[in-house]
This record gives C-alpha cells, structure tokens and sequence, in this order.
C-alpha cells in the first residue's frame, strides 16, 4: 500500500538533523564515507525538501540550487530503503519543480547516478550526456528537464 506522503522544508534544527541524517545514511554511508561529507559549502542558499509519513518519520529528502537566474539543480535526492518505489522520490521532484517556477527557473538540471536515470526518465528528464564518475564506480549523467 502507497504510504501518505507530506512533503515540507524542514525548519527547525531537529528536522535537519534528521534531513541530513538520510542523505547521509542513502548516499554516503554505503560508500564509506565519513558523517560530514552529504554536506557542502551552499547549504544555506538552497532549498530543502523532506517527505514524512504520518507520524513525522523521513522517507526521503532533496535539494535545490540555483545555478543562474533560469537555471536551477538537484541534488542530494535519498528515499530510505523501505520507502523506496512508493512514489516519495516523484512527490520530491514535483514539489521541487513548484519551487524552481515560482523562482523563475526555466530548467533544472542534474547529476543522476545510474541506477536512478530510469526514475529522471519518468519524471521527464532526459539525459544530455554521460558525465563523470564519482568515487571511481558511480557513473553520472546530465539530465535536464524544461520547466
Ligand atoms: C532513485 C530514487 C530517488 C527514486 O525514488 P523512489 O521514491 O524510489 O521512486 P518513486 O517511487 O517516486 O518512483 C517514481 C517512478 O519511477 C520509477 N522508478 C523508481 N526508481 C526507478 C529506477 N531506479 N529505475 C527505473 N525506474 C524507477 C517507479 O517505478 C515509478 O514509476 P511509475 O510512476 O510508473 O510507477 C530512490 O530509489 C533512491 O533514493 N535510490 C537510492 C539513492 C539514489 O540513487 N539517489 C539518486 C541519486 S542521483
């Protein structure tokens, strides 16, 4: 069964710590890398986004940048495990999407791992070009999508 979804920007120190914590568990911890490194230097110029469920617990998280005055990025996009393929990476994407026209974006862009360029196709990104590879073995693409 679909689990409810609600999606918000954290806002108090409590939710970040559980914002970054996900980020932290999906995207680096498998890798072995050290608590610290899901972060970087714009944090505070970007916008977050969490999905919970109905009882507050973080499914998955995202983030947006705004590289130029129309073009903005995603990144950091984690669903936990047992979340995963319940539609909370789609309802992310949306939300994020709302944020980046309401700025004025007229394209996002991003780096897709490759496991994840099928869910990008879905939610209508197509790829530009193979990139680059992080770690030595995650291969990325640039995707982009027109607002
Ligand atoms: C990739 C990821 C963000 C997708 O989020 P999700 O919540 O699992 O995806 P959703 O349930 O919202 O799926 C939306 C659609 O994409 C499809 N989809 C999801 N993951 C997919 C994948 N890896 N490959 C192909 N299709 C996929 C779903 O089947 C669904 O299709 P539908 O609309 O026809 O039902 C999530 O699985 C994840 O965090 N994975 C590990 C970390 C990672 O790779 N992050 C991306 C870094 S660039």
């Amino acid at each position: 069964m679909k689990p409810l979804i609600f999606i918000r920007e954290p806002q108090t120190p409590k939710e970040f710590v559980a914002y970054y914590l996900v980020r932290y568990e999906v995207l680096r911890k498998p890798w072995n890398k050290t608590e610290g490194s899901e972060k970087d230097e714009i944090e505070n110029d970007c916008v977050h986004a969490m999905a919970c469920d109905e009882n507050n617990n973080v499914m998955g998280v995202c983030r947006l940048q705004f590289n130029t005055e129309t073009e903005a990025q995603l990144r950091y996009m984690a669903v936990v495990k047992n979340a995963q393929g319940t539609g909370v990476g789609k309802a992310l994407i949306d939300f994020m999407e709302w944020k980046a026209i309401e700025k004025g974006s007229e394209k996002i862009i991003l780096q897709s791992r490759e496991n994840a360029v099928g869910f990008y196709k879905k939610c209508g990104y197509t790829i530009v070009e193979k990139s680059f590879l992080m770690w030595g073995e995650i291969q990325h693409y640039l995707m982009e999508k027109k607002l």
